[in-house]
């Protein structure tokens, strides 16, 4: 299975990736947490990516294709694979459908999770005291969730354009929002 998982910051991406990961035996790709890990190791990139990713804005589309292809080029995304926080623009959306070409690859499913906007600010202030995230500041939230509606919400409409894409009810249980994708994507 070959899946891009998309929806606003917030959204339970990651949470319901970690899930799907067990279940469908593929690796989940994260690249929040691919530049997480190189913020974290105080890399070049990770230094390049920091002050960007603090306040909300994305990361160069060149830096985010390169990471994508080094992960991409790795064997274990061959069987498939659960796509977190990429595409987030119309660029990134053209650039993976000609990387998974080369590979003789395409998604099989894009799954966006709906959350309206009051319930991700209460779940990333929630999530800020918790972990302390960089970028859960109530000012780098208001921004990532203008930068997902202008950027990232084209992506949304152009894969429903194209008929790839199902969107979930991202509101209710872990349970509830897993059962749904699984359903979404005829598992
Ligand atoms: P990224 O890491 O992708 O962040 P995001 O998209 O803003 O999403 P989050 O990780 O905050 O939310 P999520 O949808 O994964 O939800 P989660 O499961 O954590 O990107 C971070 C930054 O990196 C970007 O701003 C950008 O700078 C850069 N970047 C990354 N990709 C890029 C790209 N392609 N191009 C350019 N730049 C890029 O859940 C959130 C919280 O809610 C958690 O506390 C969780 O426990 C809780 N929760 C989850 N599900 C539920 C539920 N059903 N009910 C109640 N609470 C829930
Ligand atoms: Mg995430």
């Amino acid at each position: 299975m070959r899946l891009v998982l998309l929806g606003p910051p917030g959204s339970g991406k990651g949470t319901q990736a970690a899930r799907l990961k067990d279940y469908l035996g593929v690796p989940h790709i994260s690249t929040g947490d691919l530049l997480r890990a190189e913020v974290a190791a105080g890399t070049p990139l990770g230094l390049q990516a920091r002050e960007v990713m603090a306040r909300g804005d994305l990361v160069s589309d060149e830096i985010l294709l390169g990471m994508l292809k080094d992960r991409f080029s790795r064997d274990d995304t061959r069987p498939g694979f659960i796509l977190d926080g990429y595409p987030r623009n119309l660029a990134q959306a053209a650039a993976l459908g000609e990387l998974l070409a080369s590979l003789g690859q395409k998604f099989d499913a894009a799954v966006q999770l709906a959350v309206d906007n009051e319930k991700i600010i209460e779940r990333l202030a929630g999530r800020a005291k918790a972990e302390g995230r960089a970028d859960d500041s109530p000012e780098s939230v208001r921004h990532r969730l203008n930068v997902y509606d202008q950027q990232t919400a084209p992506v949304i409409a152009f894969y429903r354009e194209q008929g790839q894409l199902s969107v979930v009810d991202g509101v209710g249980s872990l349970d509830e929002v897993f059962g749904r994708i699984l359903e979404a994507i005829g598992r």
